[in-house]
């Protein structure tokens, strides 16, 4: 007797995935990295490394420590750059079925939309992720992700230069998340995901010094997790666009509660360097809870911990 798969499809603005799994930014690489360990024809989309006008080196080692039950890291968005993108990633990436998401970053609003601009010439890239966890070069080097001002302006920017749908990331590092979700929302984001990392350091006693050469950096992995769902729960609460969760998911139960607090969509960061295969368990593991649950689609799952 044939099984009825549970509807995994979920639509954020044009974007058309076939399940909400997704893998996070500068955890998958360019994809084709993890192309023998994953089928990644059965990820829900792919997110690239943040991509910038310029190749950038990023900040001086070591810029990696591991912490209890995650990591640090200082990376410092280090990438090939836009041109190098397109003509040495993107052809891997277009032989894909599998949407494809790039992340943008830059110094000032103008970097941006410069990058939207030529992205959008690229029909294979379905979507931007505009990372908005960045300084601010001509206002002093405040990140633009912790400023409702300037989160509206980098927004807008990439709204006008871009075609197809808009997810900014927002930054867990905020007094009030939601000011920043409302800012965006109201500058024409189709959707936001969260969070990125979580501000921290490391230091190391035997030399007595921090363990990153930058001294801070991000921590992320299941340590965050609750930070992320608590976030996602409350930025669910004040703004009315779809939500992509992120922070530390390792499971489908993780995804599941995501889902639960309100997010229609996840990603997979950390996990993808102890368990390349995680994303594609989480989608698994996700189409058996809901048979288990007797539920015919994802959207009987999507925020249903809110409904009293
Ligand atoms: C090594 C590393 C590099 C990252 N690079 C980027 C990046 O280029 N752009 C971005 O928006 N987020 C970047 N992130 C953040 C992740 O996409 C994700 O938001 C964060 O790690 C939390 O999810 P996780 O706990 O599942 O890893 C990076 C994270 C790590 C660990």
């Amino acid at each position: 007797m044939a099984v009825n798969l549970p509807d995994l499809k979920i639509n954020i603005g044009s974007l058309r995935l076939k399940n909400p799994v997704m893998t996070a930014s500068g955890t998958f690489g360019y994809g084709e990295e993890f192309g023998t360990l994953v089928n990644l024809h059965r990820l829900g989309a792919i997110i690239v490394k943040g991509i910038s006008l310029l190749p950038r080196q990023g900040n001086p080692p070591p810029r990696i420590a591991e912490t209890a039950c995650g990591m640090l890291n200082a990376i410092g968005l280090e990438n090939v750059g836009l041109e190098r993108f397109l003509s040495d990633k993107l052809p891997f990436l277009q032989g894909l079925e599998t949407p494809l998401i790039v992340n943008i970053l830059g110094d000032t609003v103008d970097d941006y939309q410069q990058l939207a601009a030529r992205l959008d010439e690229e029909e294979k890239v379905a979507a931007l992720e505009v990372n908005i966890s960045c300084p601010n070069v001509k206002q002093g080097g405040v990140a633009f992700g912790t400023d409702p001002d300037m989160a509206h302006a980098v927004t807008k920017g990439v709204r006008q230069h871009f075609s197809r749908t808009v997810i900014v990331k927002l930054s867990p590092n905020v007094t009030d998340i939601n000011v920043i979700a409302r800012a965006v929302e109201e500058a024409g984001a189709d959707a936001v995901s969260l969070i990125n990392t979580v501000l921290g350091m490391a230091i190391d006693i035997e030399s007595c010094q921090p363990k990153l050469a930058n001294v801070f950096g991000g921590l992320s992995g299941p340590a965050i997790k609750p930070i992320g769902l608590r976030m996602v729960w409350q930025v669910a609460e004040s703004v009315s666009l779809p939500i992509i969760g992120i922070g530390g998911i390792a499971t489908p139960e993780d995804a599941i509660e995501f889902l639960l607090a309100g997010a229609c969509a996840v990603q997979v960061g950390t996990t993808n360097f102890i368990n390349p295969k995680a994303s594609e368990e989480i989608i698994q593991g996700i189409e058996e809870y809901l048979n288990k649950k007797n539920m015919v689609s994802i959207q009987e799952l999507i925020g249903r911990a809110r409904q009293a």
